[in-house]
């Protein structure tokens, strides 16, 4: 895995460790070695209605692979809270949600002082049924932009194909070092129509640790996004 994702052109992949199995983290993690980097899956409960991990089970990815970027996207209602404790757990992003309107730039703040401290990426993330429009107020302060491909809070459903057009308008508007991220219903056919649209980074829970053989799911996805 790699832990330098700027210094390269290329077409990411991220295993969401949502999918894996939790009874052997370290072995799944150990499995999908031949991807970029992982994606960590904050939830709540109240942003979205599933809860899922926070800082103890990044940390545990962290001691799995220590040398990985573990890429955290926060679908919490104040991730404010939860920044600092996530880049002391080894978090080298933390991307949160444009939803969170009224204060998106308290947030912001909050979130860019959490990750100065290591010197952690600071991501935004917008759900499918949010316009581009979210991101572009603070796109000049963030090195991701993350756009969710189904609603969140679950892996294993559907792509939305609407979001395409929005990833073309973001894409346009972003600079070279920053990054563009596709979250949701991530499989080879769904990530070449992104990789086509602009998209740099693939996320993929269940078309990775779905799969008997990831090393192959792995190589299926990198053939399509080339
Ligand atoms: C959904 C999460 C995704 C999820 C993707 O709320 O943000 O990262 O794990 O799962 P798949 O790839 O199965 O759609
Ligand atoms: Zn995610």
């Amino acid at each position: 895995m790699l832990n330098d994702p700027y210094n390269h052109d290329r077409p990411m992949i991220l295993p969401s460790i949502l999918s894996a199995d939790f009874t052997r983290l370290g072995d799944e993690i150990a499995d999908v070695a031949s991807a970029d980097f992982l994606h960590c899956d904050i939830m709540d409960g109240r942003f979205v209605t599933n809860i899922s991990f926070g800082p103890v089970a990044v940390r545990a990815a962290r001691k799995a692979a220590p040398g990985a970027y573990l890429d955290c996207h926060l679908m919490v209602t104040h991730p404010e809270e939860l920044g600092r404790p996530l880049v002391e757990a080894g978090a080298n992003a933390l991307t949160f949600h444009a939803e969170l309107a009224d204060n998106v730039r308290r947030t912001l703040d909050s979130i860019c002082n959490a990750c100065a401290e290591t010197g952690a990426d600071v991501g935004v993330a917008i759900n499918p049924a949010t316009p581009a429009e979210a991101v572009f107020p603070i796109l000049d302060r963030v090195k991701l932009v993350l756009v969710m491909s189904v609603v969140p809070g679950y892996s294993g459903q559907s792509f939305i194909d609407a979001v395409l057009p929005k990833v073309e308008a973001i894409k346009m508007r972003m600079r070279p070092d920053q990054r563009l991220e596709m979250d949701g219903g991530i499989g080879p056919d769904t990530a070449r129509r992104c990789r086509d649209a602009g998209c740099d980074w693939f996320v993929a829970a269940s078309a990775i640790f779905g799969q008997q053989n990831r090393r192959q799911a792995i190589a299926d996805l990198r053939t399509a996004i080339g």
